[in-house]
């Protein structure tokens, strides 16, 4: 541990951000690993300058293109991320500029970077002076905040939408809450937030979503520890109610850490339901136990690979089952501004691949009649509606059932041409893909 960066905030949240720009590291991970380093005071504003200026990097890296005449050296770079951090501030957050400079200007000492210290006064002090926020971004990649391939990208499958998408990406998302049915009603929930000065709404055609005005901490949350209610987003929510219209005996949930959807089927269904939910991933595995225990339910969970049923399939097919499948997560970018640095377009061909497969495994698994729920939090038709078409051409026993689990959602789900999409903003959700799938009876 670096002991001289220890106390100060701004030098940790740079190397954090240096970690992920130039590191690869997610940016859950780096906060996680580093911010033991930061007084317990200190790590909201450790979080809010990291998210911050992950999420308007293209913006602050072109601000300091401007700012500096010759670019850093390569040894140097931790300082590109402080400028950032001191640009963030400038920009978006209620410090006072002296504040802002001096102790960016300080954390540039502790990152022993002193004979750069001046640079970073200099270039703060000159982004305040000229006003330089105000100016007009010609650059598409800096206007919108995003890599330009992404932008190519929503462009190209959201012609009608596409500023709305980048712009709600930018935004900061909200805190859902999922109520525990068995336990109570969202009405009672709200009423109990309300008892303890937390302000909260639901709407339409979510029988168990909460959206938080304001963020708290989950400690704050009346009932948290004894399961009554979860932090998932309302778009999410979607998942366990269409799963169970048709099911009352037998679901797998084939990619559930850390059990969200999991958790939310249990709460939801009767007594009668068997639930399995497998996942590939050990440490992820560990999530869904936890969550199963604070809600006070129980099913099968199982490490295994839902690629390979042959290694842990006791050939017993499920009437219902749930394929999140692993994606690139774009309709979640509000809420983890780093995919936009760690995701490639490369990406995208493995990832569809993969959920191919795993389709057509899962196919197997169910029964005549039953219904797999194909679900992504990624926007790119790739990974959505390219691997439906793809599936459904080669198999003539599996049609599109498209009715929703209720009426309501249809207003805010748009109809692709197989699945139904949520985009990301939209009544403040998280943007979400669902396509049901039937097999049929022969
Ligand atoms: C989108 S997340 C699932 C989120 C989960 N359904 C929830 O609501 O909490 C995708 C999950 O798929 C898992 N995964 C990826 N490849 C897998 C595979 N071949 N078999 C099983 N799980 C896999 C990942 O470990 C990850 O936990």
């Amino acid at each position: 541990m670096k002991k001289l960066a220890a106390e100060n905030v701004r030098a940790v949240s740079a190397e954090i951000i240096d970690a992920v720009i130039n590191g690869g590291q997610s940016l859950d991970a780096a906060i996680a690993n580093n911010e033991v380093r930061i007084a317990v005071d200190d790590r909201p504003l450790l979080r809010m300058l990291s998210y911050g200026c992950l999420r308007y990097r293209w913006q602050i890296e072109y601000w300091i293109e401007q700012l500096i005449s010759k670019p850093l050296r390569k040894r140097d770079r931790i300082i590109n991320s402080l400028l950032g951090v001191g640009l963030y501030q400038l920009y978006k957050l209620n410090i006072p500029n002296y504040v802002v400079v001096s102790e960016t200007v300080e954390a540039a000492k502790k990152l022993k970077r002193k004979e750069l210290a001046g640079l970073v006064n200099a270039c703060l002090r000159r982004f305040e002076r000229e006003n330089i926020s105000k100016l007009e971004i010609e650059d598409e990649q800096a206007k919108w905040n995003h890599p330009s391939w992404m932008i190519e990208l929503i462009k190209k499958d959201w012609a009608c939408n596409w500023q709305e998408i980048l712009e709600a990406n930018n935004k900061r998302a909200p805190m859902w809450l999922r109520v525990n049915a068995s336990k109570c009603t969202v009405d009672q929930y709200i009423e109990r937030l309300s008892s303890v000065n937390i302000e909260a709404y639901k709407i339409d055609g979510f029988d168990n979503a909460v959206c938080l005005k304001k963020p708290q901490l989950v400690s704050e949350l009346p009932g948290f520890d004894s399961g009554e209610v979860s932090v998932q987003d309302a778009g999410a929510q979607i998942a366990a109610h269409w799963l169970l219209k048709d099911a009352k005996n037998s679901v797998l949930d084939a990619c559930a850490a850390p059990g969200g959807k999991s958790s939310h089927i249990l709460e939801i269904a009767g007594n009668d339901l068997s639930l399995v939910s497998i996942d590939i991933n050990q440490s992820r595995i560990l999530s869904i136990r936890e969550n199963f225990r604070r809600i006070g339910k129980t099913a099968t969970i199982l490490e295994a690979d839902a690629s390979k049923p042959e290694d842990w399939w006791d050939g017993v097919k499920f009437e219902a089952i749930l394929l999140d499948a692993p994606c690139s997560s774009s309709g979640v970018i509000r809420r983890h501004p780093d995919i936009k640095t760690l995701r490639r377009l490369s990406d995208l061909k493995n990832l569809s691949n993969l959920q191919l497969t795993l389709l057509n495994k899962l196919w197997d698994l169910l029964l005549p009649g039953g219904t797999l729920l194909y679900a992504t939090c990624s926007i790119f038709s790739k990974e959505n509606d390219e691997v439906i078409s793809v599936f459904l051409s080669n198999h003539d026993d599996a049609l599109e059932n498209k009715l929703l689990p209720n009426n309501n959602i249809r207003d805010l789900m748009i109809k692709k041409e197989y699945g139904f999409q949520i985009l990301p903003g939209l009544l403040d959700l998280d943007g979400f893909y669902y396509a049901a799938l039937k097999k049929i009876e022969k």
